[in-house]
């Protein structure tokens, strides 16, 4: 089974959790495109549900395949949000941002009553870290800002180094105007401390670990689709 073929049924998956009626937060990226082609055909089978998306990217798709939506400001409470992931730890905590929308997804999850993470089990990781970690900033005094993000990782003991996200030769823009750098450290041996001393650095915005969040994993393999829950700890 190829990966596109994994992550369509992860999303096929999800879809049944999703109800008539629901305001649902929906995310970025391949895996979720996948599951906005699914939900578009739910939508004309008579499916009545009022998506809200993370990103200028999955509205556009939405629109052009007919899923309703609205703005985060008209529907605040969401039911359910599902989205991809870039790393799933077994504690289903996430590393997110691939695609660059890690602050809207990051507002929508939380503003959701569920979370749930569809993925193909490439994404499955002992520990996250392997794939640099996302961090959204103010464009204002980037280099600043790099070396707070640089002092942080070296006082709890990493190393490793940082780049700024470029694309096409210009850095890479978010839908909210800020620039993301990419910091790569390895394994993350613990992400809340970590994520509470990259939050207080001015000029992070965000960081893409998406940490207690997940409520349900749902990970395809090779003819299979496993729906994995957070350990009690
Ligand atoms: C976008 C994300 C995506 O969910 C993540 O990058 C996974 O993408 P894909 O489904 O294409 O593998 O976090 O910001």
């Amino acid at each position: 089974m190829s990966q596109d073929t994994m992550k369509v049924a992860a999303a096929k998956a999800a879809l049944s959790y999703v109800e008539d009626g629901m305001k649902l937060g929906i995310g970025t990226g391949s895996t979720a495109e996948a599951f906005i082609h699914l939900l578009a055909e739910k939508v004309g089978e008579g499916m009545r549900v009022t998506g809200v998306p993370t990103s200028e990217r999955s509205a556009r798709l939405c629109v052009e395949l007919g899923v309703p939506l609205a703005s985060l400001d008209e529907m605040p409470r969401l039911d359910l949000a599902i989205d991809g992931a870039d790393e799933i730890d077994p504690h289903l905590n996430l590393t997110k941002g691939g695609g660059g929308a890690l602050l809207r997804e990051k507002i929508v999850a939380r503003a959701s009553a569920r979370f749930i993470v569809i993925a193909d089990e490439s994404k499955l990781v002992p520990a996250l870290g392997a794939f640099p970690l996302p961090i959204e900033v103010n464009t204002f005094g980037i280099e600043a800002t790099r070396h707070g993000i640089q002092d942080v990782y070296e006082s709890l003991g990493y190393s490793g180094e940082i780049r700024l996200r470029v694309r096409d030769g210009e850095p890479f823009e978010t839908d909210s105007g800020h620039y993301i750098l990419d910091a790569s450290f390895g394994h993350i041996s613990n992400p809340k401390a970590l994520s509470d001393a990259l939050l207080a650095v001015p000029g992070v915005v965000e960081h893409g670990m998406f940490i207690g969040m997940t409520s349900v994993a749902i990970v395809a393999g090779d003819g299979e689709v496993r729906t994995l829950t957070a350990p009690q700890d």
